[in-house]
């Protein structure tokens, strides 16, 4: 029976969420050992084409499924996309990247599937393809996307992101070690999203302020990686943590996960993706990494791993 499985990772923010929906740059890296995979396999049981996602309780016919659903709306866009009717076929999802958490689980299910079609029916997509196809899905998860979870993780490179410019990939040349930490509280992103988008219309010059200067870190935190200066780095997302504190998209828990992976010796930390939930990330290095690690524990948090950043 013809069958294949293509998968795709998750994605952390290093540095300008929010700012970057309104052209201000963002780095982002992808998280390779947490992904998302989808599998197709052909389906001479029915005429259908069969969906089943265990992870988010999901066993449906596409025809059932709303227009709107990101699913259906993934393989309708590569259906008109390549001109390819999909025929009955079962897509199965699954997926260890934790949802509404900034790690970008709603993009990575997307180019999994858009993945594994262009496989399944041998039609051919570049990364940039996938990528704007995903844009399009994205575009339901977060309602206005700046585009940098659907680049991150299409390319599955380091990225600097601006919005309507060309992709560049980012050279790390010093590996970064980063403790990412779930507060378990959640988030849709199209909330903190919208939620900005409204303190522009309401109070426009002190929240464009707030995004100008999340951009200028970013712009700084570009040399000092480049430069592996990874105590001014760490500097620069503890400012850049603050900043998104001011914009009110943070919490009480993502804070104190911040100050406690802070006094325990991290060079950084700051929330990363939407907010108001998710996850933390916190720059460390093998000195710093089990204190870091039992701080944030003995306030409770159980979610956190290490994971290494470097070009492939
Ligand atoms: C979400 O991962 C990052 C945000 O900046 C939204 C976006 O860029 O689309 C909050």
């Amino acid at each position: 029976m013809k069958k294949c499985e293509e998968s795709a990772p998750a994605k952390a923010i290093l540095f300008g969420e929010h700012a970057v929906v309104y052209g201000h740059p963002a780095i982002a890296v992808p998280i390779s050992h947490l992904r998302a995979y989808a599998v197709i396999q052909e389906n001479n049981q029915s005429s259908s084409v069969n969906i089943l996602a265990e992870d988010i309780g999901l066993e449906e016919t596409l025809d059932k499924l709303p227009v709107h659903h990101p699913i259906r709306k993934t393989i309708d866009l590569f259906s008109s996309y390549t001109h390819r009717a999909v025929s009955p076929i079962t897509i199965q999802i699954r997926s260890n990247i934790p949802i509404a958490s900034g790690l970008g689980s709603g993009a990575a299910i997307t180019i999994a599937t858009l993945r594994a079609l262009s496989t399944y029916f041998l039609q051919p997509l570049t990364d940039l393809e996938i990528s704007n196809l995903a844009f399009e899905v994205e575009k339901i998860h977060h309602s206005t996307p700046s585009g940098i979870d659907n680049t991150v993780i299409a390319f599955e490179k380091p990225t600097w992101f601006i919005k309507g410019e060309k992709i560049q990939p980012f050279d790390i040349h010093n590996r970064i070690e980063l403790l990412i930490a779930n507060s378990n509280l959640s988030t849709p992103t199209a909330e903190t999203v919208i939620y900005v988008r409204e303190q522009i219309e309401n109070f426009p010059i002190e929240t464009e302020s707030i995004l100008k200067n999340i951009g200028n870190l970013t712009w700084a935190a570009k040399n000092a990686i480049a430069q592996g200066n990874i105590k001014l780095v760490g500097d620069l997302m503890a400012q850049n943590h603050q900043l998104l504190k001011s914009l009110n998209v943070s919490c009480q828990k993502l804070d104190q996960m911040v100050e406690t992976a802070l006094s325990a010796g991290a060079f950084g930390a700051k929330l990363s993706g939407g907010g108001r939930g998710g996850n933390i990330i916190a720059l460390i290095n093998t000195k710093s990494l089990n204190k870091v690690f039992n701080a944030l524990k003995a306030i409770g948090i159980t979610d956190i791993f290490l994971t290494t950043i470097e070009n492939k």
